[in-house]
């Protein structure tokens, strides 16, 4: 059990990648008591929004109000994703702690997510990477599509190191591994973080791992057994990737709570008070929530 971390740092991303494919506008209100919750029950770096083109993606054009509204606390880590220069430049008057450059190890998912190719996505992540490192900010990368592709099917683990390494070259300090359709299997997965792994130190590498498959929490136990240190997950099993048709959303953070609290790792978190901020989105969402977890949580509540 040694080589497990002690500690697992998570990112929620809940209101961004979680909320981003709500075809029915979520209020800036209900996005910002969300957030409230979440810090409230421990987690110490938020996904909050995107700067992308709200014709793009509707959900997340109130991008410049939830960063004002949200009630900021110490320590407390506001990431929101920049595709461009014009994202960044909207993105840095709302104060982040920390922009996001998001690409692909596929073509064809760069082209639908981002309308260019993997190539010049890097040339376009490079200036937003060098203004943000310049004016102070942290700088994190995510490669969409790190096994497999919704056009492309499987993906290779040398195209995740060669994004990989133009993501290094440019100064991006964080790269996040991510399984955009859940299509990954353990081994897979290691394949995948262990291209990272040839560019970013194990502290630099993190897992975001969408669920559709049922695959994400033996994918992070995978992780986790290789001593990675960090998983963006998002409460109640939010979301999903508009350009990605049938994915489903990340890992639950409450169910990889569960996970690491059970195997004695800490996370800070307190899984009571995630669970109502879960119950809290899943109302206003008029739905149950996706998390396992959530679901036995409350039922012992009621009972
Ligand atoms: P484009 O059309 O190629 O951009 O879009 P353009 O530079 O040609 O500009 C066209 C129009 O977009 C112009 O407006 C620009 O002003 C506007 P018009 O003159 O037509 O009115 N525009 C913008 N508006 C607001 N903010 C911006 C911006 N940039 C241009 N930053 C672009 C390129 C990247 C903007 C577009 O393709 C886009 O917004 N895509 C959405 C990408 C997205 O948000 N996807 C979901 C998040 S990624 C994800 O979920 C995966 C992840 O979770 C990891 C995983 O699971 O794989 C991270
Ligand atoms: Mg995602």
């Amino acid at each position: 059990m040694s080589h497990y971390p002690a500690f697992v740092k998570l990112v929620e991303v809940g209101p961004r990648d979680g909320l981003q494919n709500e075809t029915t506008r979520v209020p800036a209100s209900v996005k910002i008591g969300l957030i409230e919750r979440l810090q409230q029950a421990g987690l110490q770096h938020l996904e909050v929004t995107s700067f992308v083109s709200p014709k793009w993606v509707p959900q997340m054009a109130d991008n410049t109000e939830v960063m004002a509204g949200l009630v900021r606390r110490p320590g407390v880590v506001y990431s929101v994703l920049t595709p461009n220069l014009q994202g960044f430049e909207a993105a840095l008057r709302t104060q982040p702690n920390e922009i996001v450059v998001f690409g692909s190890a596929s073509e064809a998912f760069s082209q639908k997510n981002i309308n260019c190719s993997v190539a010049e996505s890097l040339d376009r992540f490079a200036p937003v990477v060098q203004a943000a490192l310049a004016a102070g900010l942290r700088v994190r990368g995510v490669i969409s599509c790190c096994v497999g592709c919704p056009y492309e099917g499987e993906v290779a683990p040398e195209r995740v190191a060669k994004v990989a390494q133009g993501m290094k070259n440019m100064g991006v300090q964080h790269l996040g591994v991510a399984d955009t359709i859940g299509v990954g299997t353990p081994l897979k997965i290691q394949r995948a973080l262990g291209a990272a792994l040839a560019h970013f130190s194990l502290a630099d590498v993190s897992g975001h791992f969408h669920d559709t498959y049922g695959q994400a929490l033996a994918n992070t136990l995978a992780a986790l057994a290789m001593g990675v240190q960090q998983f963006d997950t998002s409460v109640g099993g939010l979301g999903g990737c508009p350009y990605a048709k049938g994915a489903t959303g990340n890992v639950a953070t409450e169910d990889v709570v569960y996970l690491l609290h059970g195997m004695g790792i800490e996370t800070g978190i307190d899984l009571d008070a995630l669970i109502d901020a879960g119950a809290y989105i899943a109302e206003q969402l008029n739905r149950p929530t996706g998390s396992r977890v959530a679901r036995a949580l409350l039922a012992k509540r009621a009972g």
